[in-house]
């Protein structure tokens, strides 16, 4: 199995777009592990954003993530889940993101870019550990779906 971290960002809850991303992955037939809407506090977010710190980027990065609730989410399922989930999406600067990406059809603002996924298995996990309790994820549900992706 393999996961991926999703953070719905405050301009993307702010904008009415929960429902809008959320049935994009559903609709994908990716299965859902965890689901909650939070506020990332700053300690949070520079443990998340860490491989960050020190860019140009990074206190903005903090503040904007920081400044207003998140929906946070486990998408789950067999290898190149993250891959697949980083396709969805697409590019960093939605500027750039391809027409059909989350970010290619809801954003024009790297600043503003709407939705993190994980970067890599690895990061999957790490990330998972860091937002959700072991308890708060649904294991018996997702292991029932073999077939899907
Ligand atoms: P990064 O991990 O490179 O992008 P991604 O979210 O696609 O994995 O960067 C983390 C976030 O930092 C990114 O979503 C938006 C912000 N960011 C900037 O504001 N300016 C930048 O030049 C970069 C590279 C990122
Ligand atoms: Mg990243």
């Amino acid at each position: 199995m393999e996961r991926a971290l999703l953070i719905l960002k405050p301009d993307a809850v702010q904008r009415g777009l929960i429902g809008a991303i959320i049935s994009r992955f559903e609709q994908r037939g990716l299965k859902f592990q965890g689901l909650k809407l939070m506020q990332v506090d700053e300690a949070l977010a520079r443990r998340h954003y860490a491989e960050h710190e020190g860019k140009s980027f990074f206190n903005g990065l903090v503040s904007y993530i920081t400044s207003a609730p998140v929906v946070v989410a486990v998408v789950a399922g067999k290898p190149g889940t993250v891959e697949l989930v980083r396709a969805m999406v697409g590019a960093t600067n939605p500027a750039k993101a391809a027409p059909g990406t989350i970010r290619g059809d809801f954003g024009v603002d790297i600043g503003r870019n709407l939705i993190h996924a994980s970067d890599s298995p690895e990061s999957g996990e790490r990330e998972t550990a860091i937002f959700f309790q072991p308890h708060e994820l649904i294991g018996e549900w997702n292991r029932s779906l073999d077939g899907w992706i």
